[in-house]
């Protein structure tokens, strides 16, 4: 029960910490010794790469970037590169530009979640009819609010491109404040602000009170919550309970997190006719979905009595038999023997002690040659991947210490947590897609490697 529940609204982290760059490491490319300074070689490279950049758009009869209603989200995946080194370039270029203050000003950022939080708590973006526009007046009757706090708090958010005001007094849309719209968008944004962020602010306080605690009692979220752990507040607030839950779906539009790409994130054809066992498999989302696509394989889900009750009615039909649910928490003695295990973003949410406590449960059933899937992001090395997607990652991982002392990980560190559960745990080998960091580590139970107890 404990992990079950805790486990499943804390997938909704992956999204989590946009707004946390706070700690955010500045780390810039070298400085060229010869002459060109940084600024020129810079804006070399941007007009380079924003000509290749549109000219594919061109070519492919796609929008240029804008902030406009009906601007686009996202960009063709085959220019990614593209946009990452204009991301890279373009906040290097600016950030060198700022003086020290103004650059802690931009990341500390203390009072940008006042107006995100504000008008996705009333909803405001929705009151705005798509490619309309209404009044100050006409938001502050709706909200109850008198225009004066109701343009404040407004012409913040549009200080950050959320929302604009195209003629005096009138409201209209950006494509930011459109995609807050989206129920699952509005849902995380105020998880976000009135879950995430209270607790945030209380980490660093944590870490004094309980200096390298693994406890999930011992968070920033237990200080900001009066002791209440994050399993006290869902089993005792049906709202806030609701607040966790319904902000999950927002992690479909972080790139690779959806159910749909767990297809694809591993070779799972090549396991043959065999039966997975999911530990902590929630409601049987990834299981579902692998069952979909691969007709040869079985799965059992396991997670609390609570999570998997009355989850066998959401499996289809046809894959009824092939997706089956067993009532079995996290940290308990495997019981069911099967020639793979497969964790999906389990172990992120786990202090090391309590995540080598569950590989350790699983070893009384293992032969050797059984495979451990685990799906979880493993850590790029500093410099390896893009600074504005490293900055995201870190954002989530300090976030995952807010709420239970969980984290992400580098390959060293899966490496020694492998290694402190059993030595016969082998990593054989970590997959990463494009444009994701949500990996799939292959571990094999190798009883020729000099095992311990
Ligand atoms: C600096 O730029 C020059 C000319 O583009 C290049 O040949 C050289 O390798 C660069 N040096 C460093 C340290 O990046
Ligand atoms: C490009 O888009 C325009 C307007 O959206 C359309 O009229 C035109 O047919 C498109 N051209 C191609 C080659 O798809
Ligand atoms: C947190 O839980 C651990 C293990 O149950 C316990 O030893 C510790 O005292 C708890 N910490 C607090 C602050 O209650
Ligand atoms: C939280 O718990 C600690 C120890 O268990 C206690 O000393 C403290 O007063 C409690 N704080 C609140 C706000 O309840
Ligand atoms: C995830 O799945 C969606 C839908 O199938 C696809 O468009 C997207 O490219 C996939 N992303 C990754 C990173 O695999």
């Amino acid at each position: 029960m404990v992990f079950g529940i805790y486990a499943w609204p804390l997938r909704l982290l992956a999204f989590s910490g946009i707004f946390a760059l706070l700690f955010s490491a500045l780390t810039m490319a070298s400085p060229n010794t010869t002459t060109t300074p940084r600024i020129v070689d810079l804006a070399a490279q941007i007009s380079t790469l924003v000509a290749q950049f549109q000219e594919h758009l061109s070519a492919h009869n796609l929008s240029s970037p804008s902030f406009a209603e009906e601007g686009p989200d996202t960009f063709p995946p085959e220019i990614s590169h593209l946009k990452d080194a204009l991301l890279d370039a373009t906040a290097e270029m600016h950030e060198l530009l700022l003086d020290p203050l103004s650059l802690l000003f931009k990341f500390a950022a203390i009072s940008n979640l006042v107006s995100i939080d504000a008008i996705s708590r009333y909803k405001i973006p929705d009151m705005i009819p798509p490619g309309s526009q209404i009044s100050f007046d006409e938001i502050s009757q709706k909200t109850g609010l008198q225009k004066g706090p109701v343009r404040r708090l407004l012409q913040h958010a549009m200080s950050m491109r959320i929302l604009t005001e195209p003629e005096p007094e009138m409201v209209a849309h950006t494509r930011i404040s459109k995609f807050m719209t989206i129920p699952s968008i509005n849902s995380w944004v105020n998880f976000e602000s009135r879950e995430t962020w209270p607790a945030t602010t209380r980490i660093v306080d944590a870490i004094q009170k309980w200096p390298n605690s693994q406890e999930a009692n011992e968070t920033g979220f237990i200080l900001a919550n009066n002791n209440k752990s994050v399993q006290d507040i869902v089993t005792t607030s049906p709202e806030r309970a609701m607040r966790f839950a319904s902000g999950m779906q927002a992690i479909d539009y972080v790139p690779g997190y959806a159910i749909e790409n767990v297809s694809t994130v591993y070779d799972w054809a090549s396991l043959g006719n065999v039966r997975i066992v999911n530990v902590a498999g929630s409601r049987g989302q990834a299981a579902i979905e692998l069952a979909k696509n691969f007709g040869n394989i079985r799965l059992l889900v396991q997670d609390s009595a609570n999570m998997i009750q009355g989850a066998e009615s959401g499996v289809p039909e046809e894959l009824k038999g092939r997706v089956e649910f067993m009532a079995h928490g996290l940290f308990e003695p495997q019981t069911i023997k099967a020639p793979v295990y497969f964790f999906r973003m389990a172990f992120r949410s786990l202090g090391d002690k309590y995540a080598v406590q569950v590989l350790k449960a699983q070893i009384p059933v293992l032969e050797s040659g059984v495979k451990i899937l685990l799906q979880d992001v493993c850590m790029p090395e500093p410099d390896t991947i893009p600074l504005w997607r490293e900055r995201i990652s870190r954002s989530v991982d300090l976030a995952l210490e807010c709420f239970s002392n969980g984290r992400e990980r580098y390959l060293d560190e899966w490496k020694y947590l492998l290694a402190a559960a059993d030595k016969r745990f082998v990593l054989h080998r970590v997959y990463v897609p494009k444009d994701s960091l949500l990996g799939i580590l292959e571990i094999h139970w190798d009883v020729t490697c000099s095992g311990e107890a």
